[in-house]
């Protein structure tokens, strides 16, 4: 070998240092685009997350699994690890489908989709294809009469019509407001919510704030996993890991039961939903709400607050959380128990079988374990698990917090979950 050829010309070295500059350059804004995304909760910047191809689903969910030992920690660092825990599953996991997000949510949401967004949405475009995946599930899943041949019952005939109502109120929403498939979304994220019972073949879409504890209960009780819905704690509950998510199964365990189970989704009423979160990690102590959002809502909402509510982040007033909820410019992401139904259940995709609602709870919930041939000593609990002194927030209570709002504020409010509003049929007596 002759020495020269070791030696680098003037030209080579310009095109070394332009292809190691341009190769840095890229790394840089992939990994920038990595890390916002760990840090802004549901956006709809997903597309980006590296496939680890070499891993398999199971791998993925068993990696994820080990590295999250949430069974000896208190409550509240638990909660808060499940929530990361939303977010490295979305960073490992995923997949796209035919539609990006729920159907019209674009189209129809106002307070959302900031210039931010959309301008992220279109800058990674161009990386999406690399990453994406398709297979050829048709979106949205069918819809399938509800099977009535165990309900022998008369009394379930007011719940039924109610309940035919929904279904179909529902699926004229989302026919008209459908406009779905040129989008893109990931089908793990899509499922990422929904709770699988095998024996009885239940999908069940988790909405906190709607009766979600009491329903993972009975999910336990009908899959032999306890006996009694009555003496199952809230962290068993939460975090014992007994029931499986359907985003756990691969592709084609995703798919068979989302087109043979019957799938469920709970619903309430968005106002009573967000005053019910707000007081239940916002009014009692918290070791995660209060450091994590309280501090970050406080520093930003609350003009000259005092060291010690900087410090602890305790005390956040509902008309500051409000200013957090409205703000496109949130200093911290958002969480699963203010998100929108149709952020974490996707009902226009996922065409659910039964809308129940948190307003006639037990009644649905009864009526739906008829029909699905649950045993027939098993009822819906109605105890509140949490805070359970404490009044269930209701009208009333609802009532008493929209006063320390502006007239301007509960509109935006509505605004923010309009797509609750008109797909669940909830009109609001507050504007
Ligand atoms: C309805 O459910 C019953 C009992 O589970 C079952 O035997 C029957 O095949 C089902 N019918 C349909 C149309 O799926
Ligand atoms: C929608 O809500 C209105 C007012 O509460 C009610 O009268 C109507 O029956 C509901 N429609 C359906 C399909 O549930
Ligand atoms: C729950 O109650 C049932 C019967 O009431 C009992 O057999 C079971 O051991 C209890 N489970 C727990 C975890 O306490
Ligand atoms: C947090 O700070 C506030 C404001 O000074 C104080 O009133 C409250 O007692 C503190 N809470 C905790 C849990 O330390």
């Amino acid at each position: 070998m002759q020495p020269f050829e070791m030696v680098m010309n003037p030209k080579q070295v310009f095109f070394s240092v332009l292809i190691f500059g341009v190769a840095g350059l890229l790394l840089f804004m992939y990994l920038q685009v990595w890390i916002e995304e760990q840090h802004t909760g549901w956006g709809p910047m997903k597309y980006l997350q590296p496939v680890p191809r070499i891993m398999s689903t199971e791998k993925i969910q068993e990696h994820i699994t080990n590295q999250n030992p949430k069974f000896h920690m208190p409550e509240d660092v638990r909660e808060k690890k499940e929530n990361l825990l939303l977010n490295s599953e979305r960073s490992t996991r995923v997949l796209t489908k035919t539609s990006y997000s729920q159907g019209g949510d674009q189209a129809l949401s106002k307070s959302t989709g900031s210039p931010t967004e959309k301008w992220r949405i279109e800058k990674h475009q161009g990386a999406k294809t690399v990453f994406n995946k398709f297979s050829n599930m048709h979106w949205p899943v069918d819809i399938h009469p509800l099977n009535k041949s165990l309900v022998k019952d008369n009394k379930w005939k007011k719940t039924d019509e109610i309940q035919e109502k929904r279904r179909s109120f529902l699926q004229e929403f989302c026919k008209k407001y459908g406009g779905v498939s040129h989008h893109q979304s990931h089908l793990f994220h899509t499922v990422s919510r929904i709770y699988v019972e095998d024996k009885h073949k239940i999908l069940y879409c988790e909405v906190p704030k709607a009766g979600c504890s009491n329903w993972k209960r009975i999910l336990m009780v009908l899959n032999g996993l306890a006996s009694s819905a009555y003496n199952i704690s809230h962290d068993a509950v939460h975090y014992g890991k007994h029931l499986k998510k359907l985003d756990s199964f691969d592709l084609k365990g995703i798919y068979t039961r989302l087109n043979t189970y019957t799938k469920a989704v709970f619903v309430r009423d968005p106002m009573e939903r967000l005053v019910s979160a707000f007081r239940d990690k916002f009014k009692h102590p918290n070791s995660y709400y209060h450091p994590v959002f309280g501090k970050a809502i406080i520093k930003k909402y609350r003009p000259n607050a005092c060291e010690e509510a900087l410090i602890n982040g305790s005390g956040v007033r509902f008309k500051e959380f409000i200013h957090y909820l409205l703000d496109s410019h949130r200093p911290v992401g958002m969480d699963i128990h203010w998100e929108k139904v149709s952020k974490l259940c996707y009902p226009c995709l996922i065409n659910y079988d039964f809308v129940g609602k948190f307003e006639t709870l037990e009644e649905d919930a009864n009526y739906f374990l008829q029909m699905i041939g649950a045993p027939k000593e098993l009822k819906f609990p109605n105890f509140k698990d949490r805070h359970s002194s404490d009044e269930r927030t209701n009208a009333q209570v609802v009532r008493q917090y929209l006063k320390d709002l502006t007239r301007t504020e509960r509109q935006l409010i509505y605004d923010f979950y309009y797509l609750d509003y008109l797909m669940f049929n909830y009109t609001t007596p507050f504007l």
